[in-house]
């Protein structure tokens, strides 16, 4: 397959680089900052661009099967940076032909994650979530073949392989998920689509 990476310079992102070259798949990774990867093969090719740049989104996505975003702004504070590189993503995947993309989203999202998720969302994420849930929101659209993956907190763990999954809620009593089997999950899901047009919970 062709996979194209957002977000390929991060831990998630890394992992879907790895993972996607061991099964034996063309990668392009649409990074700010092409020295952050490492990783060398004939199958990775690395592209210096802006996210949040629609037209030349548009004409590197050209000719792959599938997008995989890990793409997250690390900050807490209020922004509209998700919203709009989901809005962003979605204009380029409609206009290069390209219709099947998964990201990365969180799963706060959830309605009934618990009283913790319940306390976060009101605190430490809560100008966050509405950004995220944008995000969300730009993504699921018409003629897109979306999977938004929710994982609860991430964690540098080994993949387990063991990872349980769920459409439109978080795995119960799930609390935790390494990045590895998220990214293990994406790569799965892009080869064998058993989640198009789902939000997925992912968890240990
Ligand atoms: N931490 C948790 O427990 C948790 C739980 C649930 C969901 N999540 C979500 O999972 C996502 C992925 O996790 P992770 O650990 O892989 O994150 P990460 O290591 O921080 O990677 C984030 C990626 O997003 C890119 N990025 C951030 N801001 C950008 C911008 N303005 N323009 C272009 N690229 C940008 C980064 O690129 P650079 O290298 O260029 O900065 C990096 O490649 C997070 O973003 C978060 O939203 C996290």
């Amino acid at each position: 397959m062709r996979l194209f990476v957002l977000g390929a310079t991060g831990a998630i992102g890394q992992h879907l680089l790895r993972i996607g070259l061991e099964h034996g798949h063309h990668l392009t990774a649409f990074v700010r900052s092409p020295s952050k990867i490492s990783q060398r093969s004939d199958l990775l090719k690395v592209i210096e661009g802006d996210v949040f740049n629609a037209s030349r989104l548009t004409q590197c996505l050209a000719g792959h099967d599938c997008v995989l975003s890990a793409f997250g702004p690390t900050t807490l504070r209020t922004t509209t940076l998700r919203r709009d590189f989901g809005r962003t993503l979605a204009l380029a995947l409609r206009n290069s032909n390209v219709p099947r993309v998964e990201i990365v989203s969180a799963a706060f999202l959830f309605p009934n994650i618990g009283i913790l998720g319940y306390f976060l969302t009101r605190t430490l994420f809560r100008k966050m979530a509405p950004d995220m849930a944008g995000m969300e929101s730009e993504i699921m659209q018409n003629g897109i073949d979306w999977t938004i993956v929710r994982p609860p907190r991430l964690t540098n763990g080994p993949a387990t392989h063991a990872y349980r999954i769920a459409d439109d809620h978080l795995p119960k009593g799930g609390t935790v998920v390494s990045r590895r089997d998220v990214a293990e999950f994406m790569i799965g899901e892009a080869e064998s689509p058993a989640h198009i047009r789902h939000i997925v919970g992912i968890a240990r």
